[in-house]
C-alpha cells in the first residue's frame, strides 16, 4: 500500500482513472461492461494470457486420455488466448468460448481459427446451445478485485460480489456439464463445495488455489480465517 495520506490518495486515485478513462479502451469497456452487465458480470478485468494454467491444463487432459468429441466450454474466455491454449490441449475437441465484454469477444472473433472454435456472447441460453459440455474451464473469472480485497483486508464481499452471485453461475453451469464431467473453477473467492450444488461433485486431484492473492470468503460471504488452499478441479459424480 501507499504510504502518502488517505486524503492524497482520495484525490489521485478518481483523476488516474478519469486520465485511464480516456486513454485506455480496454479500461473503458470493462467499466462499461461493470456498469451496463452489473446482474451478469464477475470479474470484469480483461486480464489473460497463453497457457496460464499448464498444470490444470496437463491433468484434465490426462483425465480425457483417449476419450473422443469432448465438447468443452471456456466460461470468461477474455480476448481468445484460453480457447486457443485448450486447442493445444484437445487438438479434436470442440471448444465454445463465452465471453460477456463486448470488446474482448470482438478480439476472439477476429481470431483464425478452425470450424470447432466459436464464441459467443456469455448468456446462459446462448451458452445452453452448444452444450452439454465435458468439461467448463472458469478460470480468473468468479472473483472480484482480487488484488484489491488483499491490499484492503476487505472482510466482507456482500456488497461487491456476493455469494449468492457466484452460486447462481454454478449452479447454471452444471446443469450443463455432463456427468463425469470437470467444472474447473480457478482463481475465485468462493468455494463450489459451499453451493447447492456441492453434493454432486469430488475434488480431483490435489490441485489447489495455492498462489492466490486474495483471501476467501464463506457462504455468507465474510472472509475466512486461516483457509486451507481451495481445490480447482472438480468431478461431477453424479446427475
Ligand atoms: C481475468 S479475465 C480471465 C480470462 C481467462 N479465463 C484467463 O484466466 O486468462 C476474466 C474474464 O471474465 C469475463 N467475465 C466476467 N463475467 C462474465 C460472465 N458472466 N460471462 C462470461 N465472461 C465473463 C470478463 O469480461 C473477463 O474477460
Amino acid at each position: 500500500m501507499s504510504s502518502s495520506p488517505k486524503w492524497v490518495h482520495k484525490i489521485i486515485q478518481p483523476m488516474r482513472q478519469t486520465k485511464r478513462f480516456f486513454r485506455e479502451p480496454g479500461f473503458r469497456s470493462a467499466l462499461f461492461t461493470q456498469l451496463f452487465q452489473a446482474k451478469h458480470v464477475h470479474q470484469t478485468t480483461p486480464l489473460t494470457a497463453m497457457d496460464r494454467y499448464p498444470v490444470i491444463f496437463n491433468a484434465c487432459r490426462d483425465y480425457f486420455e483417449g476419450k473422443e468429441n469432448l465438447n468443452i466450454l471456456s466460461y470468461g474466455c477474455s480476448t481468445g488466448e484460453e480457447v486457443v491454449t485448450l486447442r493445444n490441449y484437445f487438438p479434436n475437441a470442440t471448444i465454445i468460448g463465452a465471453e460477456i465484454n463486448k470488446r474482448s469477444l470482438a478480439a476472439c472473433k477476429k481470431r483464425q481459427t478452425d470450424e470447432k472454435i466459436s464464441f459467443v456472447y456469455s448468456r446462459i441460453d446462448e451458452i445452453r446451445k452448444h452444450g452439454p459440455f465435458d468439461a467448463i474451464f472458469c478460470m480468473a473469472v468468479l472473483q472480484r478485485k482480487p488484488h484489491h480485497m488483499a491490499e484492503t483486508g476487505t472482510s466482507s464481499l456482500k456488497k461487491i460480489y456476493p455469494f449468492e452471485k457466484f452460486e447462481h453461475t454454478i449452479t447454471e453451469l452444471d446443469d450443463l456439464l455432463r456427468p463425469n464431467g470437470l467444472m474447473v473453477v480457478h482463481f475465485t473467492q468462493y468455494d463450489l463445495l459451499d453451493t447447492a450444488v456441492a453434493s454432486k461433485y469430488e475434488a480431483f486431484g490435489p490441485y489447489t488455489q495455492h498462489d492466490y492473492k486474495s483471501p476467501v470468503f464463506d457462504k455468507n460471504s465474510e472472509v475466512r480465517r486461516n483457509p486451507a488452499p481451495q481445490k480447482i478441479i472438480f468431478k461431477k459424480t453424479s446427475k
